[in-house]
């Protein structure tokens, strides 16, 4: 049993970990600004689990109340979801992208020291892969390369931080996990994604159309290098993403380790489209659009060394990622607002 302290766990997937932490009897404590969520999802994990969640909200890049909540309690670890992760945004405003998650992971870092916090998780992503160099994409896979947002890059700096700050400190177990596309809900139909304004990723959107609260989907290019023309990457559930971080969590080691975290198995948008279609039971509308700016072709996992090194390995379908996420959806038309 650990005591964990969960930044970021109101968010989409700190919710669905927080789940999962608890039902395999870990305690997490969570930080959340509620700039991106709302208290309500906590309300939500804790009649899923019978379990309240402490939370604290303030900015994780509030030194002194940082500080206190760490002097206060006795960590064994942390998750570090915290920060913003909208890709256009992160072009329009790259100081407040470069600020929130740069300096909130300094400053989580710094408290981890002073307070020998010994083990941190870190949400890497797969935008680090950039263009990618091979497929599937492994851990060992060029990083760095062909990054086209600020958000992308935040991830790619705060890795190399994080190897910095290992070398530093060689006692501290660091792990990095890229998710890949993260996608679905909790079966329960309580928790799920609840974007703020427009979608700015495939499913949301998706289900926004199938709800009717949005026309049509604008499937971007279908002129791609793929089997179907559009893209293809590798959506995994949010529930084995969740899962992945207890996996992580019970296998301590130290120094700075990295996993993919995906199915290793590419899905197109028709394909994801099509899944989306059974799972509500009737059409999408979708018209073909331009290709979307910094898009790749296609993009998945090898996911083989979480699944040596871990124990770890998606198990939910696609198709039950649709129908999980339908179920959100169509239970919950204003997401966490009542
Ligand atoms: P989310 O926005 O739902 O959750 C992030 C949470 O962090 C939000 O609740 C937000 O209020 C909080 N937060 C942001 N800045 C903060 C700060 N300075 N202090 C305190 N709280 C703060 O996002 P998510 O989808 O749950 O993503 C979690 C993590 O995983 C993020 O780091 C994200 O970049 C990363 N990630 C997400 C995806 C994805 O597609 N969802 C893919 C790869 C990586
Ligand atoms: N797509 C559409 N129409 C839409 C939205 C998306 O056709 O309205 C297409 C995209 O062009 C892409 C695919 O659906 O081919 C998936 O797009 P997403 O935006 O859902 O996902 P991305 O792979 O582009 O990016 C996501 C996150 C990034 C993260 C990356 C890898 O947004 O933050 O996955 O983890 F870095």
């Amino acid at each position: 049993m650990a005591k964990v302290l969960v930044t970021g766990g109101a968010g989409y997937i700190g919710t669905h970990t927080l789940v999962e932490l608890l039902a395999a009897g870990h305690e997490p404590i969570v930080i959340d600004n509620l700039v991106n969520s709302s208290a309500e999802s906590l309300k939500r994990v804790a009649k899923i689990s019978g379990q309240e969640v402490a939370f604290y909200k303030f900015d994780l890049c509030d030194s002194e109340k940082l500080n206190d909540l760490c002097g206060a309690e006795n960590f064994d670890a942390v998750i570090h979801f915290a920060g913003l992760k909208a890709v256009g945004e992160s072009v329009a405003k790259p100081l407040e992208y470069y600020q929130n998650n740069l300096q909130s992971t300094l400053t989580l870092l710094a408290a981890m020291e002073k307070h020998h916090i010994p083990s941190l998780i870190f949400s890497s992503s797969a935008t680090v892969y950039g263009d990618p160099s091979e497929l599937p994409l492994k851990e060992t896979s060029r990083v760095g390369v062909g990054l086209t947002n600020p958000y992308g890059k935040t991830k790619y700096f705060i890795e190399e931080i994080l190897r910095d700050w290992s070398a530093a400190h060689p006692d501290k177990q660091v792990t990095i996990l890229r998710y890949f596309n993260p996608i679905g809900a909790h079966p329960s139909g309580l928790i799920g994604e609840d974007p703020q304004g427009p979608p700015n990723n495939l499913m949301p959107y998706v289900a926004q159309v199938a709800a009717g609260v949005r026309p049509e989907l604008t499937i971007n290019g279908n002129d791609y290098d793929t089997p179907d023309g559009t893209g293809v990457r590798d959506y995994i559930h949010v529930v084995d993403l969740a899962r992945g971080h207890v996996a992580a969590l019970s296998n301590p080691a130290t120094g700075v380790r990295t996993y993919n975290l995906g199915t290793g198995k590419g899905v197109s948008v028709m394909e994801a489209v099509a899944a989306f279609e059974k799972a509500c039971g009737h059409p999408i509308a979708y018209k073909i659009g331009p290709r979307r700016a910094g898009d790749i072709a296609t993009c998945y996992a090898s996911a083989d060394l979480a699944a040596a090194e871990l124990g770890w390995r998606a198990t939910k379908t696609l198709d039950e990622a649709c129908q999980d996420a339908w179920r959100w959806q169509s239970q919950n038309p204003q997401g966490f607002r009542q």
